[in-house]
């Protein structure tokens, strides 16, 4: 098979939990202020799930939500790629999960892991299975409970985290419309700054590990930020080079959610004006892999994105991963 088609997404779904935490509660519980944290991070406030639910559940929804967007029926998904750091377990996948839960019984399915970066990875993977005819339906999710894996007593990283999920599926498109180009990185001699240390081989979960508070995610805020905020506009800049574009022609970017001075910094490194950039963060803080998705779906319901504008998704997170994608939206194809 030695075809290629022009893939685009064709429906967008997100679902975040109804629980706020607010910069206010924060106050109270640790010695953080809404004053550092708004002008830190921009982040005002958070969803937290519920105790019955997990990822797996608000992946669904999210996903139900993407494919209602696109009249399509889980019946037709040849594919489920979950992104996700907060699997429901270790295994099985919670891409079976969702798959279980929406019935979409002709689909395979798997989880794969790339920290924030997880969707855009998803994306540039599900691309590939459409493009070459192998797969007509692809859905591509990016889902979180980071809230079960934040130390809640650790200043440093309690603030920054929520919960939610995003998806969207992949279709082949109109030639023209679609995903341009992508690029993936990554830099493992970064591991140790970004990490969840135990509950996996290398220290499996013990009292130990308990005790020790191993099984919350620990970052190196500060060499992070350096990080993201170089890798940001470059990732952006190589994505649109790779296909022939400039940041100039963008018409709205939608970066992941981690920091509101790592956007702002890449938004004058490009620069374009902050009306052409989606931010959430300011209501759901950093929501891993779901940060992309979930402005997307906002900024398509809001209609702020019409047919034939160049969008652009840009992430980094742990591993170290960074990921763009350039889309020249709409170019639907109906059957
Ligand atoms: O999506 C994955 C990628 N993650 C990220 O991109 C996160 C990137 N990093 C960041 O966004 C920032 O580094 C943070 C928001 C995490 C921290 O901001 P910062 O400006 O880098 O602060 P810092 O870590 O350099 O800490 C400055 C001071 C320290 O006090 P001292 O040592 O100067 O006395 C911290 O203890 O701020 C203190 N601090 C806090 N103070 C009040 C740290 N967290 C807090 C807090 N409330 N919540």
């Amino acid at each position: 098979m030695h075809m290629s088609r022009a893939v685009g997404i064709v429906g967008v779904g997100a679902a975040v939990p109804d629980r706020v935490l607010t910069n206010a509660h924060l106050e109270s519980t640790l010695e953080t202020s809404d004053e550092w944290i708004t002008t830190r991070t921009g982040i005002k406030e958070r969803r937290i799930a519920d105790s019955h639910t997990a990822t797996s559940d608000l992946a669904a929804l999210a996903a139900r939500r993407a494919l209602h967007g696109a009249g399509l029926s889980p019946d037709q998904v040849d594919l489920i790629i979950v992104g996700t750091v907060t699997p429901d377990m270790a295994f099985p996948s919670t891409a079976c999960l969702v798959q279980q839960a929406l019935g979409a019984t002709r689909a395979a399915a798997f989880d794969l892991e790339a920290a924030c970066t997880g969707f855009i990875y998803g994306l540039a993977i599900g691309q590939q299975f459409v493009a070459s005819g192998v797969y007509d339906t692809v859905l591509v999710i990016g889902a979180e409970t980071l809230s079960r894996i934040t130390d809640y007593q650790d200043r440093s990283t309690a603030i920054l985290f929520g919960d939610g999920a995003g998806a969207a599926v992949l279709r082949p498109v109109a030639d023209g419309y679609g995903i341009l180009s992508s690029i993936l990185g990554a830099d493992g001699s970064g591991a140790d700054l970004l990490r969840l240390p135990a509950g996996g081989s290398r220290l499996p979960a013990s009292e130990e590990t308990v005790r020790d508070r191993l099984h919350y995610l620990q970052m190196a805020g500060n060499e992070v930020f350096k990080f993201a905020v170089r890798i940001m506009d470059e990732a952006a800049e190589q994505a649109l080079a790779k296909c022939g574009l400039t940041p100039n022609q963008i018409d709205l970017l939608v970066p992941h959610q981690a920091n509101q001075r790592i956007i702002d910094s890449a938004v004058r490194r490009l620069g374009i004006p902050m009306e052409k950039v989606v931010v959430n963060l300011d209501r759901y803080g950093n929501m891993s892999s779901a940060s992309v998705p979930v402005g997307l779906d906002e900024a398509v319901k809001q209609g702020r994105i019409r047919d034939g504008d160049l969008v652009v998704l840009v992430g980094f997170g742990g591993g170290l991963t960074w990921g763009a994608t350039v889309i020249r939206w709409g170019g639907t194809v109906v059957d």
